[in-house]
């Protein structure tokens, strides 16, 4: 008898997994910055198109593939068609590289969770993060020594994440309820607070104003295509293994909805509680909104919101639940992403969950140590902006021409039509077949003429190369593992389910 693939533990299980997965630093960190870094409220008007254009289109995609083809990414798409498997495997690579640093950061939120019950970080937040906290070297080129409070959580961090993770697909469900709510109502208080404040109507002027000048700046939207595939988790496998974890009959164009906009919703929101703050910290120093925002960064809600608790009656008490929440945000995403990975490997090799899961956590918690170091926050920096602009898009752009013209779109969307209440148009096709690959060739031959112009943020080109060289290996890596024998065992499952359904 072979064994019966996992499912979700009860119906809403699935939602709040998708959510908690997309809900994450994604819109409490790096939505922040990356607006700031774009101009503030030119941002808007890129981020919507690329939602509406990449992100929900491409989510229904993986829904639709991981429902359909009852595998992990490798192995859905090697399903559908015998020489896509690689697309599966540049997605698994491509997630493999953000829990690297995603880890880190969560380790940041962790440490900040401990110095809040001192508020050790006092009134120079940002002096506090960069160099009382960080430790932070002169460049990419001096990591220095590891960063032992950072460490220290580092593992706590791994060590909490294995356990969900090997609790499996049941207990998943559970951990998600928690952890995809909670921070939502820190947020919105935080926001709240953050509006009253001195100062917080410059902060949302900047955050909000469309600045139309920007729409002609490639930079901003090549930064809103790369935040929707991140903080949707498009592109990182998970969205593909979640969607096999459903049962037969499950609903997928609804969860499609409230998954992105949730998501969407919830990054705006964090928008509110940042720039509200950011305006008070402009008015206090006597300086503008943009050189307070501009100056951050990747760190900005790191020293942003401490600054926000500090004004908050109780702070101490708000500290404490704030970056516990942040922890709460890290840690469903980060397990998704892990489990993405797990998952995949564990269909295509029949591999046990606990074996799996070595295989995938050990090196990965190796690498990520890079990013634990005095120059790590450089090398997160560059990571981040590499895999995420480009390896990414370029697996949505790879997963377009394979469902768009391989497989077909018609045979996805009838799929998710038999079962879901929302019927998908046939705009889905063309989407899939024409315009989301169209625009996504274009921000990924723009960011390369613009990043071959222009070094990012000014790093050194040897640095720069390390994230060009990541990007490269990440479908020479997929092709190869395309091409290892899957297992009979993980055939014969399938076989077995879809006779038993059929
Ligand atoms: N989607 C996850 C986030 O936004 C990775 O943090």
């Amino acid at each position: 008898m072979e064994k019966k693939r996992e499912t979700w533990s009860w119906r809403g299980a699935f939602v709040f997994a998708v959510i908690g997965s997309a809900v994450g630093l994604g819109n409490a960190w790096r939505f922040p910055y990356v607006v700031a870094q774009n101009g503030g409220g030119a941002f808007f008007i890129p981020y919507l198109f690329a939602l509406l254009t990449a992100g929900i289109p491409l989510m229904m995609l993986e829904f639709g593939i991981g429902h359909k083809y009852l595998g992990a990414p490798p192995i859905a798409y090697g399903r559908a068609k015998k020489d896509a498997e690689m697309v599966g495997w540049w997605g698994v690579g491509a997630a493999f590289v953000i829990i690297t640093y995603y880890g880190v950061v969560m380790a940041w939120a962790i440490n900040y969770l401990y110095h809040a019950f001192t508020l050790a970080w006092g009134t120079d937040t940002t002096s506090f993060f960069l160099f009382d906290f960080l430790k932070l070297s002169d460049g990419p080129g001096i990591l220095g020594s590891l960063n032992m409070p950072i460490l220290a959580a580092y593992v706590i961090g791994w060590i909490l994440i294995c356990w969900i993770i090997y609790s499996g697909v049941k207990g998943l469900g559970k951990v998600v309820m928690v952890t995809a709510t909670l921070p939502v109502v820190i947020l919105i208080i935080l926001a709240l607070r953050g509006l009253t404040l001195n100062g917080a109507m410059a902060g949302l002027d900047y955050y909000l104003s469309p600045n139309f000048a920007a729409l002609g700046n490639v930079k901003v939207w090549m930064a809103a295509y790369g935040q929707v595939f991140f903080s949707l988790s498009l592109g990182m496998a998970v969205l593909i293994a979640y969607a096999s974890y459903l049962p037969k009959d499950a609903e997928i164009s609804n969860n499609v909805f409230i998954a992105s906009l949730a998501d969407a919703g919830i990054a705006f929101l964090a928008g509110f509680a940042i720039f509200s703050t950011v305006g008070y910290m402009a008015a206090e120093r006597g300086t503008t909104v943009a050189e307070v925002a501009g100056g951050g960064g990747i760190g900005l809600a790191f020293f942003v919101y401490p600054q926000a608790i500090n004004l908050l009656p109780g702070a101490t008490f708000f500290g404490i639940l704030f970056f516990l929440l942040l922890v709460t945000l890290a840690v469903d995403s980060q397990f998704s992403l892990v489990e993405g990975i797990v998952g995949s490997v564990m269909d295509k090799w029949n591999m046990k969950r606990g074996t799996a899961l070595a295989c995938v956590a050990i090196p990965g918690f190796l690498i990520g140590l890079v990013y634990v170091t005095s120059g790590g926050l450089y090398w997160l920096d560059i990571i981040d902006k590499f895999v995420n602009s480009y390896g990414l898009v370029a697996v949505g752009l790879a997963q377009c021409i394979v469902v768009g013209w391989i497989i077909g779109p018609d045979k996805i969307r009838e799929h998710v039509n038999a079962l879901s209440e929302i019927k998908v148009g046939k705009w889905f096709d063309f989407f899939i077949k024409y315009l989301t690959p169209v625009v996504l060739i274009y921000i990924l031959i723009s960011s390369l003429i613009t990043d071959l112009k222009v070094p990012y943020e000014g790093y050194p080109g040897w640095a720069l190369n390390v994230g060009w060289a990541m990007v490269v290996l990440l479908p020479v890596g997929s092709f190869l593992l395309s091409k290892l024998k899957t297992s009979k065992e993980t055939e014969a499952a399938y076989s077995e389910e879809t006779n038993i359904s059929a």
